[in-house]
């Protein structure tokens, strides 16, 4: 097992029947997905989940993962997903895989939000670029919204086609370079307050525990916030 699998595992070990979970996006949180599907097969594991992106969601119904929508369950009792960068208060950059909006939004209906990373992604502080997802219309606007906040933006272009990164939900994402951020709360609240901007891919205060893959084992990093 390599480091993303074992974190994955960890997390998965806290699910029990009847839950309702959330599920992130991208390549840890696919290690995740296999081994919901194998305890769903092997262990009979009652489920239901929510998936963050239409990644996620293909991937899950080809394991055979039972879905549901916010419609129908407005709580979660546990969200799993990876994260790019953790500090060492559990503050956390994602958005990577331009899925942040959605991600946000179900972390935020969750009773316990678990994010599971390797080891490479703990900094002391964040410093990577913060993925931030803006309408079309206005991405111009955002823009030099975002230089006046001192960030350097840079519009993500697809791999695959000419153009921009288009997101589930229609939209452009900037990757804005910050440097060290020494206030994430603050940043975050700043950044989402720039019109046409939906969500940005900081996420301070909001991790209840993070499950770091080591070359050691898992090491579960837990909140000690007292809200
Ligand atoms: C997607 C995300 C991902 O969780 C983040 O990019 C980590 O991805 P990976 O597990 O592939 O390193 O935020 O929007």
């Amino acid at each position: 097992m390599n480091l993303k699998e074992i974190a994955a595992a960890s997390a998965v070990k806290l699910i029990k029947d009847g839950q309702i979970i959330g599920l992130g996006t991208g390549s840890t949180m696919r290690y995740a997905l296999k081994e919901i599907a194998r305890r769903i097969y092997e262990d009979e594991l009652e489920i239901l989940c929510v998936p963050s992106s239409l990644d996620t969601q293909f991937l899950a119904v080809e394991s055979g993962i039972p879905l549901t929508t916010f419609e129908e369950h407005q709580s979660i009792d546990i969200d799993i997903d990876g994260a790019d960068e953790v500090d060492r208060d559990l503050n956390l950059i994602k958005g990577g895989g331009a899925a942040h909006t959605r991600e946000k939004i179900i972390a935020r209906h969750a009773k316990r939000f678990v994010v599971i990373v390797d080891e490479s992604k703990v900094k002391n502080k964040l410093s990577m670029p913060v993925p931030v997802e803006v309408l079309p219309f206005a991405w111009k606007v955002a823009e030099s919204e975002l230089k006046k906040l001192k960030g350097i933006p840079k519009l993500r272009k697809a791999e695959s086609k000419a153009g921009p990164v288009i997101t589930d939900n229609g939209n452009f994402v900037l990757d804005v370079d910050f440097g060290e951020i020494r206030n994430p709360k603050k940043l975050e609240e700043e950044i989402n307050a720039i019109a046409g901007v939906i969500e940005n891919g900081i996420f301070a205060g909001m991790a209840s525990e993070v499950h770091v893959g080591t070359k050691k084992g898992v090491i579960v990093k837990r909140c000690t916030r007292s809200e």
